[in-house]
């Protein structure tokens, strides 16, 4: 193997106007994992001095992407060096910007386009040992698209020598049914390139400077196929976007399954990259979950949805919505339970159907099994909340907390209305309204009185009276 020193280039500039969208199209996200970051994720791994990333639209947002990636390690942070293109003249133009910031003794240059998140290290690999062992100028990855539309396709002379990329919107009827194109991934000599970019000028229908113009200019230069062509797919729409979120949603739900996740019908699972899922879970179908820690023997689902959430041990979350909260170990959420930011559920706690709770902490054995609302609540140990009870915490301006000691037992459809605090093994009547705080070992009825009136002149409209 010849010896190279070699550094990198992403182009990354670009508006991303198919997109339609004010928001960087290389920092949209893939399961969680922005498209930018799969790049320079596998792009480390390679042997690399430095890193070049030209950014322009937006370019703040995306230079603080990266620079807070959690994809991308601080070794690789190191190395990235940003380029400016203050204007989007095109491919070639962003590339030129690079050259002031290169050290003399690289002497290649790999190439990379920042909406082409796929490409494998191994794809890379293969270029990169293909082009240094060639010795040629340039190498293009290119691939075989069925259906090449928008590619750059990739002309040969009749001696099927490579000679030229041409665009699709500068491409003839004939070279439309090209099949091989440029996937936008190239390396190149160095100092060579720089002198032939400057060729390079935009005299097209976009009127922009394209890279892969420059194709032309150098003498010697050769293709490498790449077999698999959904690595070198391009991100220009958000159909793209939908079609490769696809192919990685596939990928990670199959690389659990391998750690010994059971997953039933995956094809309506989806778990992001931010996830982890340990062995022996299952997860049923229509469940999302997102930025989640799950443990051993959980069951997830049908159709729940955790987010920023870590859930312990042998927990069952059935039909349910969790967010930024922390579940413990052998509780039963749901079906139908909705547990909101802030909430801490410790061990063998069971949230039934109905029931919404909001920054409260439930402890160890309690119970609030349906219809309720618990919010700004502790509810100590071995609690027991009746069906339709409700912490009252909000008084139209502030929020209030709730107190509630161990060992008590709520009754159906209580009012707690906070501030208020209740001690240890307290009962309180169904109905009631509690507004003063309880002290332990009480009992409390809180209700209107009952009257019953017999043979009262309603009945009797009603039924007569005869009967009695
Ligand atoms: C490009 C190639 C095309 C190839 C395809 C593969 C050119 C001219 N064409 O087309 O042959 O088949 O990729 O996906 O390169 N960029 C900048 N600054 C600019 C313009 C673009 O940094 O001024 C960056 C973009 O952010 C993007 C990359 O360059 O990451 C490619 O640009 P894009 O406009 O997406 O080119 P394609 O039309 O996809
Ligand atoms: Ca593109």
């Amino acid at each position: 193997m010849k010896k190279a020193k070699l550094s990198c280039a992403i182009l990354a500039a670009g508006e991303g106007t198919r997109m339609k969208s004010d928001y960087p199209k290389v920092l949209f996200s893939i399961c969680g994992k922005s498209i930018i970051d799969f790049v320079i994720d596998t792009v480390k791994r390679l042997n690399i001095e430095k890193i070049y990333v030209v950014v322009g639209y937006r370019s703040d947002l995306v230079k603080q992407h990266i620079l807070n990636s959690e994809f991308i390690d601080d070794k690789t942070k190191e190395k990235i060096i940003f380029v400016e293109q203050k204007h989007q003249l095109g491919s070639a133009d962003a590339l030129a910007k690079v050259k002031k910031f290169i050290d003399k003794n690289i002497s290649h240059l790999l190439v990379l386009s920042g909406d082409v998140p796929l490409v494998s290290f191994d794809t890379l690999k293969n270029l990169l040992d293909t082009h240094i062992n060639s010795d040629v100028e340039c190498s293009v990855l290119s691939v075989m698209m069925e259906n090449p539309y928008g590619y750059g396709r990739i002309i040969r002379d009749i001696s099927k020598k490579f000679i030229d990329i041409v665009e699709e919107t500068e491409s003839t009827q004939e070279q439309k049914t090209i099949k091989e194109v440029n996937s936008g991934i190239y390396v190149f000599k160095l100092p060579i390139l720089w002198s032939k970019l400057k060729k390079v000028n935009p005299n097209n229908k976009k009127n922009e400077y394209f890279l892969t113009d420059v194709v032309r200019f150098l003498s010697s230069k050769q293709t490498v196929l790449c077999k698999n062509s959904f690595e070198v797919k391009g991100i220009n729409t958000r159909k793209d976007l939908s079609e490769i979120e696809g192919i990685v949603r596939k990928q990670i739900l199959e690389m659990l399954m391998l750690e010994g996740v059971t997953i039933r019908m995956p094809e309506s699972v989806y778990i992001d990259f931010k996830s982890k899922i340990e062995s022996c879970v299952e997860i049923l179908p229509g469940s999302i979950i997102l930025n989640s820690y799950i443990s051993k023997g959980c069951i997830i689902g049908p159709y729940s949805v955790i987010v920023n959430s870590f859930i312990k041990e042998n927990t069952e979350v059935v039909y349910s919505h969790i967010s930024d909260s922390k579940i413990g170990k052998g509780c039963k959420i749901g079906p139908f339970s909705r547990i909101r930011p802030k909430t801490n559920i410790e061990d063998n706690v069971r949230i039934g159907n109905f029931v919404e709770i909001k920054n409260s902490v439930i402890k160890t054995n309690t119970k609030v099994n349906h219809l309720s609302y618990i919010g700004d609540t502790t509810l100590s140990e071995n609690v027991n909340i009746g069906a339709g009870t409700i912490t009252c915490n909000f008084d139209g301006i502030k929020k209030h907390k709730t107190f509630v000691g161990r060992n008590v037992f709520v009754g159906s459809n209580v009012n707690l209305v906070a501030p208020i605090e209740i001690a240890d093994n307290v009962v309180i009547a169904a109905g009631s309204t509690i507004t003063k705080n309880i002290p332990s070992n009480t009992f409390v009825i809180a209700r209107a009185q009952e009257i019953q009136k017999k043979n009262h002149r309603i009945v009797k409209k009603l039924f007569g009276g005869k009967n009695e």
